[in-house]
């Protein structure tokens, strides 16, 4: 009896407790420098596993804003610094509190700072985003490849929420320049076997002595390295709207991405 009429208040003190631990979530403002130095030092310790948006180790994503196992600055730096044992989110002792301070400072802004690969700032023409939604499904053939929600391949990005991502400019260019920036997690690879069989598809995964490809029929296949003679990236298969469409219809497919913003 007394227990049960005990055990109430303290879920409910344990229920704020949860929600004003992500309403402090962020306590200090970053300079742009701390956010630049922990882009590198990201770039340097992180990105091999967590990826140019951070969302590449599944139930973290550090972009998200939200960590299951920290709240404040503080408790983030410490994550960083001890790691998750049993996991591959190893210990780094090497960091200094500065340099991890700036990790955070990163992480923090990631949703709005572009990633690893930055935002580019360049004003560039936003027309109309109805316009750009029919082209995208209609004749521009983006639908082909890409889903929104759902509906596309496995092999290309959903852009569903394209526009929290990236900034006008960085649409843009993945439009008229599809080979400068393509994020990891979205890279083409060839590998040929010994007897000269020759597969495409979306790099999963390789370490050392395998490689792991989503082939273009949208199949997992895995390959031992000693059983090829050659393996390498191969240029993106998206195709350049560059002479294809207007200046006019560009604008538009950016009107229309930037409206996509996952909710
Ligand atoms: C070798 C791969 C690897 C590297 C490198 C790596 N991580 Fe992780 N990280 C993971 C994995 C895997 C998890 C998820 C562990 C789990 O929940 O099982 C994780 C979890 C996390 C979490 C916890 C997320 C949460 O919701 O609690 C944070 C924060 C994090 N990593 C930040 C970083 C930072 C910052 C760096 C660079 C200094 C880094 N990681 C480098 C693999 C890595
Ligand atoms: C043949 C398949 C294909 C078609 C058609 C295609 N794309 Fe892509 N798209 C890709 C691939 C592959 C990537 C990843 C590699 C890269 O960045 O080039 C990509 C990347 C992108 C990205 C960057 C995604 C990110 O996460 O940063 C955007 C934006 C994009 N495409 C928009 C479009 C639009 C708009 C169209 C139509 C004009 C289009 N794509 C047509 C295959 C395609």
């Amino acid at each position: 009896m007394r227990l049960q009429s005990l055990s109430k208040p303290l879920l409910l003190l344990a229920a704020t407790a949860i929600f004003s631990g992500a309403g402090h979530a962020q306590e200090h403002s970053y300079t742009p420098s701390d956010i630049e130095a922990g882009r590198g030092l990201y770039q340097a310790n992180c990105l091999g596993c967590h990826g140019n948006t951070g969302s590449e180790v599944e139930g973290a994503n550090l972009a998200s804003g939200r960590f299951r196992r920290a709240s404040s600055d503080e408790e983030l730096i410490a994550l960083v610094r001890t790691g998750i044992p049993g996991t591959l989110m190893i210990p780094r002792p090497q960091l200094s509190y500065g340099d991890l301070r700036s990790i955070v400072a990163f992480l923090r802004t990631m949703q709005t700072n572009g990633g690893v690969a930055g935002n580019d700032e360049r004003d560039v023409a936003i027309g109309n985003p109805g316009r750009g939604e029919e082209l995208f499904f209609g004749k521009a053939g983006c639908s082909e490849c890409h889903g929104v929600g759902g509906g596309g391949s496995r092999l290309y990005a959903d852009l569903a929420s394209i526009g929290g991502q990236r900034s006008p400019a960085a649409l843009e260019d993945a439009m008229l320049d599809p080979q400068k920036d393509v994020r990891i997690g979205q890279r083409f690879y060839q590998v040929t076997d010994n007897n000269g069989t020759v597969t495409q598809g979306l790099l999963l995964n390789q370490d050392t002595h395998s490689v792991q490809l989503l082939n273009t029929d949208e199949k997992l296949q895995s390959f031992l390295k000693q059983d090829l003679s050659e393996f390498k990236f191969i240029p993106t298969p998206m195709p350049s709207v560059l002479d294809v469409l207007s200046a006019t219809e560009v604008a538009d497919l950016v009107a229309y991405m930037i409206s996509l913003k996952g909710e």
